[in-house]
């Protein structure tokens, strides 16, 4: 993978950079910021070898031009945290950008309004490739979130810039999760949780190949015990995923099960899920009908923890419960808080995951807290990423 030092000199000329600011937006605010302030130390680092910089990034997944999904607040919020004014661009291609990019002086920022408002990125179109790659001398890639999309931004623009490479939180999303896969400080603890077991299918073979023990929990844990027997109620457990879980259990994919896999032992359960559920113990797991399971019980919870702070790595992604509603949070506060606890290294995919460490205020308490969710998990599973392929 090209980095930052492979682009030679700078100063003076322009350098398009792919960030991924599809962050949350609220009536015209943005709440967090985390993916916006991982993207400064690329773009600090450019602008102090002398560069302007075009920033391209998506918000949503826009059918047309949808006024809520334009980037004007997240360049608001570029602007504070850099200090410095940030311009946006009308759109992303046409003369009126072209002359506002050549207008940038050294260290100037604009940033093009949303990519995804023109309808040939995620087609991945030519002609938008090269009037993106019209606006600079040279590209940087530091979406990781949006790595695993081979899109005009991600993968065509690439194609066609001479000097490209990947970003400082690109290149560092890239090499600490495969790290993860290829040394890991022994044992290697996963913790995967979430609603469904095809959604995760592709993560739990990969560590059942390299890991010493998975953990399960979340609703994704119903198809394991239906398939082992026991009731789920009304649990949320989809047939298909009940298929999977045994395949995984059989460990068909790799020729035998290697790590352990464990699920949990107790559950916390209620008649339906929403705001005004009780919550209802089960010590055991026959899920009775007219209940479902909505959070690990508190002795899985314990047991979890144990296994993590003795972990040299941990990796987690999904959360053991409903934890956004406080009485279903208990198992996946006390998984979160062993992850924050625990001495060896600790890798925290994205999504729920991190939405959970952040509930938590844990957030600042792992090795590493991913930007990417579906990205971190393609790579994980061991896929390519087009939009990291294309930097070699
Ligand atoms: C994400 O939020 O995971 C990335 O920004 C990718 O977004 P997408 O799934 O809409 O491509």
């Amino acid at each position: 993978m090209r980095t930052l030092a492979d682009l030679g000199e700078v100063a003076g000329q322009r350098v398009l950079v792919r960030v991924d600011f599809n962050v949350p937006v609220h009536d015209g605010t943005v709440t967090d910021d985390t993916r916006i302030a991982a993207a400064l130390p690329t773009l600090n680092e450019l602008r102090e070898r002398g560069a302007a910089l075009v920033l391209v990034s998506h918000l949503g997944r826009p059918q047309e031009r949808e006024p809520e999904l334009s980037l004007a607040p997240v360049a608001q919020r570029l602007s504070e945290l850099i200090g410095e004014p940030v311009k946006l661009a009308p759109g992303a291609r046409g003369d009126e950008v072209a002359h506002l990019a050549s207008a940038l002086r050294d260290r100037d920022i604009l940033l093009l309004e949303n990519i995804r408002y023109e309808p040939g990125e995620t087609k991945n179109d030519p002609d938008l490739a090269a009037d993106l790659a019209g606006l600079a001398d040279a590209y940087v890639d530091d979406a990781f979130g949006a790595a695993h999309r081979a899109h005009a931004s991600t993968v065509g623009v690439a194609e066609l810039m001479e000097r490209r490479a990947a970003g400082l939180l690109l290149a560092h999303e890239v090499d600490t999760l495969t790290e993860v896969l290829r040394d890991p400080a022994r044992p290697l603890v996963a913790v995967l949780g979430g609603a469904k077991v095809s959604d995760k299918i592709g993560v739990i073979r990969s560590f059942q190949r390299v890991a010493d023990t998975i953990l399960i929990g979340g609703a994704m844990c119903f198809p394991f015990l239906k398939a082992m027997g026991h009731s789920v109620g009304d649990s949320l457990c989809a047939q298909d995923d009940v298929k999977l879980a045994l395949s995984a259990m059989a460990g068909d994919s790799i020729g035998g099960p290697e790590a352990t896999l464990q699920l949990p032992s107790d559950l916390v359960l209620a008649d339906h899920f929403g705001d005004d559920a009780e919550p209802v113990a089960l010590d055991g797991l026959e899920v009775p009908d007219g209940m479902m399971g909505l959070d690990i019980g508190p002795r899985s919870a314990d047991g979890y923890a144990e296994t993590i702070q003795r972990a040299g790595t941990v990796f987690w992604n999904g959360p053991m419960g409903a934890f956004e509603l406080e009485p279903f949070a208990a198992g996946t506060r006390t998984v979160a808080r062993a992850v924050a606890d625990c001495p060896g290294t600790t890798v925290v995919g994205g999504g729920d995951s991190a939405a959970a460490l952040h509930q938590f205020g844990l957030q600042d308490r792992v090795t590493h807290l991913s930007t990417g969710g579906g990205a971190s998990m393609e790579l994980i599973e061991g896929k390519e990423l087009p939009g990291v392929e294309v930097l070699s």
